[in-house]
């Protein structure tokens, strides 16, 4: 058996099914067999454990000319040298590209305003990527990155729906690039952020009040008639991919340092894509001890970022989910204001309504020991809607 470095070894890739099912043992058993490997670094035999390990994204990949050779601990292929290899105390970066994964992983603190005697709650700051200040810089930056590998020079514009977090981060990324963006955003997100895109350069078309599924498809209708590429962020596995990879590898490596494996986990649902990645990397490592709540708005409720699941997304399927629990507007908000009282951080709303949810459950005592929630954006992108919320006027309605 030898140690080769991943990206000399060579596999073809496998369907989102086949991907999780070769995933699940191997992450339960944190061990795998070697890959048997031909005399050009090729898969043969067992290449779907060869694919599973570059989706968990280890820096070595154990390869054999022999199928009798014993399993070895994943701990071995060092699967957390992206985050050992980034925590330059200098903080330099290159250019914006490598700025936004040279900083992962994003931070996770103790929050005191939803911890209690038997609970700690840790939250993970999304905000810290610096494009659209969200979690949404992941999948804009593995979207683009796999297009390009694809399409190569052919990719010049993109087309994409977005509630506005995954828009910023594709025009900052494709400025970089030197490519152009046409944005599909809802009624419903804030009129500010037509400015921000103006001064990304991105062209923005508003015309329904939701994204929905046939928005989805009018999106990747247009872009074929336009010569455009669709990333399209509710389909596109890489959206999976990324944070099942990065984000919840990055709330093990950092929860292992920290000394604690997660009770539970509460998150919100938009394309559904962290959460459920989220899921699957815990569930299948330690099983079913570690909770999974998910976050929705309530019936008619509209929180930027997260959806009802019954509007249609793809991975929650995939996966396990203990709870999916229901917040309005107004709640949120109060979560919102929770953490900014207590512990001064201005969290954005769809955090505010993880926050909300976090609170009930630890207060009724449904969920107790170490708790992640995962916040994100930032409350200084909702001020538009905070007015609405918070102003004089509507307090006195
Ligand atoms: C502010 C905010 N919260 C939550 C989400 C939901 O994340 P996901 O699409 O990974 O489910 C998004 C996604 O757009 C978002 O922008």
């Amino acid at each position: 058996m030898q140690l080769a470095e991943a990206d000399t070894v060579k596999c073809e890739p496998e369907p989102l099914n086949k991907a999780l099912a070769m995933l699940r043992p191997l992450l339960s058993k944190w061990r795998t067999k070697p890959v048997l490997v031909n005399d050009k670094m090729e898969a043969i035999g067992n290449s779907s454990v060869c694919y599973a390990l570059k989706v968990l994204g280890t820096k070595y990949i154990p390869v054999s000319r022999d199928e009798s050779e014993r399993e070895v601990p994943l701990d071995l292929l060092d699967p957390y040298w992206e985050f050992r290899e980034n925590t330059s105390r200098a903080r330099v970066f290159d250019n914006v590209v490598k700025l936004l994964y040279g900083n992962w992983p994003t931070p996770i603190v103790k929050l005191k305003s939803l911890s209690n005697k038997s609970t700690t709650v840790w939250a993970k700051l999304e905000w810290y990527n610096p494009f659209s200040l969200s979690v949404k810089d992941r999948i804009a930056w593995y979207m683009l990155v796999k297009a390009f590998e694809e399409y190569g020079e052919k990719l010049r514009v993109v087309y994409e729906a977005t509630s506005t977090n995954t828009g910023l981060a594709l025009a900052g990324l494709a400025n970089y690039y030197g490519i152009k963006t046409k944005l599909y955003l809802p009624r419903t997100a804030q009129k500010c952020v037509d400015y921000l895109f103006k001064a990304l350069g991105a062209s923005v078309v508003r015309k329904q009040a939701s994204i929905t599924t046939e928005v989805i498809d009018e999106v990747k209708e247009e872009a074929l008639r336009d010569n455009a590429v669709n990333l399209n962020q509710f389909e596109n596995d890489y959206n999976f991919y990324v944070h099942f990879r990065y984000t919840a590898k990055e709330i093990d490596y950092q929860s292992r340092m920290a000394g604690f494996t997660p009770d539970a986990i509460v998150g919100g649902i938009g394309t559904s894509g962290h959460l459920s990645a989220i899921s699957f990397y815990f569930k299948s490592k330690y099983g079913d001890s570690v909770k999974i709540f998910a976050v929705e708005p309530k019936q008619g409720a509209s929180i930027p970022g997260i959806r009802r699941v019954e509007t249609g997304m793809k991975w929650i399927h995939h996966v396990a989910v203990d709870k999916v629990l229901e917040v309005s507007l107004e709640e949120a908000v109060q979560g919102v204001l929770r953490v900014a009282g207590e512990d001064g951080l201005l969290i954005g709303l769809s955090a505010g309504a993880v926050a909300y949810t976090t609170h009930k459950l630890v207060s009724e005592g449904a969920i107790e020991g170490d708790v992640v929630v995962v916040f994100p954006d930032h409350g200084t992108k909702y001020m538009e809607m905070l007015e609405g919320v918070l102003s004089e006027e509507s307090r006195e309605q």
